[in-house]
């Protein structure tokens, strides 16, 4: 290859954009059904409206639109990099693009429809399901084809978390999504009962695993070091990191089945799993956090770093409480409650949000051609309004949660229930009202991440097509 070729960029522009257009449309989604939760009439009795509609699509727009296209846009941008090569067939690299942006608007389309197979995180029916796997395999072929042909002998550990992310991803699509369709937007799955259950939740809890972790850590491998110009904390420990971590994730599903029908000894081994995940899990975030070993300085200027620090942190607190609530004893108090929410966003929105948020302002002058970001002021009061929206979300959670566990469960001496469901309802208002406040918050810091990003396009003098690296000796 000549020396004077260029990466592909276009692609990763193309996706870095869509994640923050996404990011938008699906916390402002969240925002609403956090008021529908606070008041009710909000549902307006329009179908289409309600919570039960609008929920999924949250869920599919948060995760799969807003998270997917961060990782499309960061596995790409990285694997050439790393590689010292342009994208593996750049048409499929654009067919991924399209595609991806067809999958979230068929689904956008659907679910306020109500048509959905209600699973959770996989409503999609299935001739969506079919677009998701071509999709797939396409981003694989892209994705591996550029591992294949690298001129960089060692494949940096990034690479190998974006690479288990992506395999992973398929073979739970696939697995899970099996179904006899009935009509174009029917479909039955083939399994039934617990084995559907279980199915359900291998799927489940690996999409939290390897869709909303594994790629995320393949993110900060290379961003972490990258914005604070200096290399991981040990390369050593980001291998047994990367095998741990995916040798023991695979186990852990049962934990959203405590007291179910699946059996005991299986629920019992998600639990010890789950307990086990807290060693790999710290591994990473240490490794990712010691980065900085030696530069704590920087964290007072670079607020560009203190976004993944600070995201570190949540990913760190969020796999300290998931074994907590996977041991079972707990699981009879957390689960069902709001405690399970708080969790999810203490991971959500403190994990992938803040470190996607944070390798889009790494990303945006680079790949736009400007020096730098049009305000980093700016960047310090996003990163107070989301912290402090996220902390009033998951501390509201946390204590509605607690409360609904310990109320539901209390008995009188004759062996009555002391509070009715509605009771419990009743004392949550005041924390539903504290949550959508935070989740305001943090839409609104990431109106003014936005407005900063069109203000540094704006500044953009033109984009030159950044040039290969040359290949190192071996
Ligand atoms: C060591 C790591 C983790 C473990 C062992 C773990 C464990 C758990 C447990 C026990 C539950 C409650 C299940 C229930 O009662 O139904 C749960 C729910 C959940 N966790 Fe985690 N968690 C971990 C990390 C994370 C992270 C980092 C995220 C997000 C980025 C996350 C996202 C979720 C989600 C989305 C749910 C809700 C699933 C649902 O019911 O819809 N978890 N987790
Ligand atoms: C402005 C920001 C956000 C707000 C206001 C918000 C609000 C909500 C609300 C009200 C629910 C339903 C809770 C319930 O079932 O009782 C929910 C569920 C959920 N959200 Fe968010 N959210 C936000 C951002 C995010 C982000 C960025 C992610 C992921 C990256 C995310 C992932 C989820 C997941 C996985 C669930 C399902 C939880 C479960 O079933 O246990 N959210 N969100």
């Amino acid at each position: 290859m000549s020396t004077t070729a260029s990466y592909n960029d276009r692609v990763v522009r193309q996706f870095t954009v869509m994640t923050m257009v996404w990011g938008i449309v699906g916390m402002l989604v969240g925002v609403i059904i956090a008021a529908q939760l606070a008041f009710p009439l909000l549902n307006f009795d329009i179908p289409w409206l309600t919570y039960s509609r609008l929920r999924p699509l949250h869920t599919s727009a948060v995760i799969f639109a807003f998270g997917g296209c961060g990782l499309f846009a960061t596995s790409y941008y990285v694997v050439q990099r790393t590689c010292h090569v342009s994208l593996f067939m750049p048409k499929l690299a654009a067919f991924t693009f399209w595609g991806w942006q067809a999958v979230v608007v068929a689904v956008a389309i659907t679910y306020p429809l109500g048509i959905t197979q209600a699973k959770e995180y996989a409503e999609p029916e299935w001739p969506i399901d079919i677009l998701i796997t071509l999709v797939w395999v396409a981003y694989a072929v892209v994705f591996f084809g550029t591992i294949a042909k690298r001129r960089i002998k060692h494949i940096y550990v990034a690479n190998w978390f974006f690479g288990a992310f992506i395999l992973t991803i398929a073979v739970l699509h696939i697995i899970n999504n099996l179904a006899i369709p009935v009509s174009l937007w029917k479909s039955y799955p083939v399994y039934s009962g617990a084995v559907d259950a279980m199915v359900q939740w291998w799927y489940g809890h690996n999409a939290v695993g390897f869709f909303l972790t594994a790629g995320f850590l393949g993110m900060m491998y290379y961003f972490v070091p990258k914005q604070a110009e200096r290399p991981i904390y040990s390369y050593r420990l980001s291998v047994v990191h990367f095998w741990s971590l995916i040798a023991v994730y695979m186990w852990a599903g049962p934990h959203h089945l405590h007291y179910s029908a699946v059996p005991d000894w299986a629920q019992s081994v998600g639990m010890v799993f789950s307990l086990i995940l807290l060693a790999p899990s710290w591994g990473g975030m240490i490794n990712g956090i010691m980065t900085l070993s030696g530069a704590w300085h920087k964290l007072r200027t670079d607020p560009v770093l203190r976004f993944m620090i600070v995201s570190l942190s949540f990913y760190g607190m969020s796999t300290f409480e998931g074994p907590m609530m996977s041991i079972k004893t707990v699981n009879s108090l957390s689960h069902f409650t709001d405690w399970t929410i708080g969790h999810v966003h203490s991971g959500a929105l403190g994990w992938v949000a803040l470190i996607t948020m944070a390798c889009v302002y790494h990303l945006f002058p680079k790949l736009f051609g400007t020096k730098q970001l049009y305000s980093l002021k700016l960047v310090e009061w996003h990163f107070w309004i989301s912290t402090i929206g996220i902390v009033l979300y998951i501390a509201a959670m946390w204590i509605a949660g607690v409360m609904q566990g310990l109320m539901w469960r209390a008995v009188n001496d004759d062996g009555t229930l002391t509070y009715t469901f509605i009771e419990s309802l009743n004392a949550t208002y005041p924390f539903y009202y504290v949550r959508l406040l935070g989740g305001l918050l943090f839409l609104t810091g990431t109106l003014v991440m936005s407005w900063n990003l069109f203000m540094t396009w704006r500044q953009s003098t033109g984009i030159v097509p950044a040039p290969v690296l040359a290949p190192q000796a071996a």
